[in-house]
């Protein structure tokens, strides 16, 4: 990259040079080479644009003017120059413009048709990652299945033997793997957009449904976990499962960015102006460096060894798909702020 930039100051560099020496000793404003002249301000616009190549015939003019000076000795030769050399001047600068121009405009196309050649490049990955989801998401599924079928029958005899607190294992065990197969359905809603079921959503709810798992989780690692509810919250059209996976997703970056133990804490509010209801997940983890806020959302962008880089792709995707955002506040060393954005519900007609 700097090679590149190096090479092309010194080749204008030099075309400067030479011509500016050329003309000179071949006659000043009689040599023959002056068109020569022309030389450095294409080369200029042709590496650095419009400004490149103005900046160049700027340089060229101003030589041309003191050569041209000083081979005239004669002060009343200035009406010569104006003759002459100004519309040598005035060439040159127009020439740089146009060709500047048209290096402005190639340069445009050429770094649309770049981001163009990375977004197919993704599609391409998404459609790979895609087919490849589908059959783990068949693959995991059968087994899936066969384990909760047993497991449920287990469940009936335990229960007619009446064995306490086995039961109540179960049925932790019956929902993680409920919550196994929503997860393996929802990798496909990157590549593969399914539907999003729409129901009438109060988000405190949905935040109490996830309490005990995040509560427990929290224990585990240390962490202080603590939910602010917000007042007087409209409802939302939303997809529950996918709700709660983009919300557990966002708290499992936030456990992430805590290695070292700190406060988890998750809330809602409504927004009047807007008429978006929010739920935010703030933690006080090492915070996301500015260079890489705009990646984020990207597929496969991650800054962890085990990392896939989908979760907040998939939340993105999610979010969007309910008509929300997500944006995200964060400070380096301090921590970070996720807010789900949702558009109101005004009732709970969905037909809306
Ligand atoms: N709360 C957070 N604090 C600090 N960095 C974060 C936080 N949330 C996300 N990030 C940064 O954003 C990157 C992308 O997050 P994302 O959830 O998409 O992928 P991941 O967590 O790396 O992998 P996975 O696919 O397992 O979720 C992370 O690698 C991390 O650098
Ligand atoms: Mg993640």
């Amino acid at each position: 990259m700097w090679s590149a930039v190096i090479v092309d100051l010194v080749i204008t560099f030099i075309s400067i040079v030479l011509v500016i020496y050329s003309v000179h000793i071949t006659g000043s404003y009689q040599s023959k080479f002056k068109a020569l002249y022309f030389l450095p301000p294409i080369v200029g616009a042709i590496n650095y644009g419009r400004k490149g190549g103005l900046i160049v015939s700027a340089i060229c003019s101003a030589a041309l003017f003191i050569d041209t000076w000083g081979s005239y000795k004669y002060v009343d030769t200035f009406n010569l120059l104006l003759d002459s050399d100004l519309a040598y001047i005035f060439i040159l600068m127009l020439i740089a413009w146009l060709i500047g121009s048209m290096e402005d405009v190639e340069h445009k196309i050429r770094q649309n048709l770049l981001s163009w050649n990375q977004y197919l490049q993704n599609a391409e990955r998404l459609s790979i990652i895609g087919q490849m989801a589908a059959g783990t998401a068949h693959e995991i599924r059968n087994p899936l299945t066969t384990i909760k079928g047993f497991l449920q029958l287990l469940q009936l005899k335990i229960n007619n033997d009446k064995q306490e607190g086995y039961g109540e294992y179960l049925d932790i065990i019956l929902t993680e793997i409920d919550r196994m197969n929503s997860i393996v359905s929802d990798f496909l809603v990157l590549a593969k957009p399914t539907e999003t079921r729409l129901e009438c959503l109060e988000v405190n709810i949905l935040l109490q449904e996830i309490l005990s798992l995040v509560t427990s989780e929290s224990l585990l690692r240390g962490i202080d976990f603590k939910i602010v509810y917000g007042k007087n919250l409209p409802p939302v059209a939303g997809d529950k499962e996918k709700l709660k996976q983009v919300i557990l997703n966002l708290i499992n970056n936030a456990f992430q960015a805590m290695q070292e133990g700190g406060k988890l804490t998750i809330g809602t509010y409504y927004d009047e102006e807007t008429e978006h209801v929010t739920i935010w997940i703030e933690d006080t983890g090492k915070g996301i460096p500015e260079e890489i806020m705009d990646k984020l959302f990207e597929p496969f962008f991650t800054t962890k060894e085990t990392g896939t880089g989908l979760g907040l792709a998939i939340s993105n995707q999610i979010i969007k798909n309910h008509k929300g955002r997500i944006r995200v506040e964060s400070e380096l060393g301090k921590g970070t702020k996720f807010f789900i954005d949702l558009p109101r519900l005004k009732d709970c007609n969905l037909d809306e």
